[in-house]
């Protein structure tokens, strides 16, 4: 599938916003069906590697802080695809921010429908000021569109928005390392995401967009050094022969 998107618009915001702003109507399904279920199961683990300890107990009338008192920062939230894993975990306030208007009114739709605090900013993460807000920070399939640069801030960004002690997590479908499963994968990210995209009413265009920002992001681990450059300790994951990749961690106590 042919694109005549000029490469120099690839990290452009508004660029990014339109894209997921076409997408908005179909990305659930289509996410769900064209990654055979994996990206609900690479967010949950995703969620997971950020250990959010289970809810409070009180022990000899000493009161534990627990995921009910805990703020996570949801970066690139889109319709909020990771709220069902925070909110099973117990955790009952989140910041959501995504930058396209399309996500964001759906994200608030969605979020009428759990018994949380979610408030959805529709701005881009970069332009966050909320420094040392987050016990989390969490990230699913949002690194790929950013530019080399934009990672660099983004790394940034986490460390500024987390308490000290603060846990961070971000999974990106990744570019698979063996030839034969990279080959197969670039004809399905290429080819078949798109056929499927305009079978299912999307646009093809667009979603042929996701599978060239996949290949160009590679894998996390770039962002996992970044990451570390700022302090903050950083673990790199390989899911499923490098189909999907994550990093987590946390920012050191004071
Ligand atoms: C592939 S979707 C991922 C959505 C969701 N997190 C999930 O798990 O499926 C990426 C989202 O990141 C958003 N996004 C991309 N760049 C952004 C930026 N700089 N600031 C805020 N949101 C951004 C897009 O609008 C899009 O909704």
């Amino acid at each position: 599938m042919k694109t005549k998107e000029p490469q120099d618009l690839w990290h452009n915001p508004e660029y990014v916003a339109g894209l997921f702003d076409r997408m908005a109507a179909t990305y659930g399904v289509l996410n769900y069906i064209t990654s055979f279920g994996f990206s609900e199961r690479w967010r949950k683990e995703c969620v997971h590697l950020l250990g959010i300890p289970s809810p409070t107990s009180q022990t000899r009338g000493i009161t534990a802080k627990g995921p009910e008192d805990e703020v996570v920062y949801d970066l690139m939230t889109g319709m909020g695809e990771a709220w069902p894993s925070l909110t099973s975990a117990g955790i009952s306030r989140i910041v959501s921010v995504d930058l396209s208007p399309g996500m964001c009114g759906r994200a608030r739709e969605n979020a009428k429908r759990y018994n949380a605090d979610i408030e959805v900013l529709q701005k881009d993460v970069m332009t966050l000021v909320d420094s040392g807000q987050a016990d989390y920070v969490v990230c699913c399939f949002g690194l790929k569109t950013l530019s080399d640069s934009d990672r660099t801030s983004l790394a940034q960004k986490t460390r500024e928005l987390l308490k000290p002690g603060g846990r961070f997590a971000f999974v990106e479908i990744s570019a698979a390392r063996s030839w034969w499963l990279g080959f197969l994968y670039r004809f399905y990210l290429r080819r078949v995401i798109p056929l499927l995209g305009r079978l299912f009413g999307g646009d093809a265009l667009a979603y042929g967009m996701l599978g060239k920002y996949t290949e160009s992001f590679g894998d996390c681990r770039q962002f996992a050094e970044e990451l570390q450059n700022e302090g903050l300790s950083a673990q790199y994951r390989s899911l499923f022969f490098g189909c999907a990749s994550t990093v987590s961690g946390s920012k050191p106590e004071d």
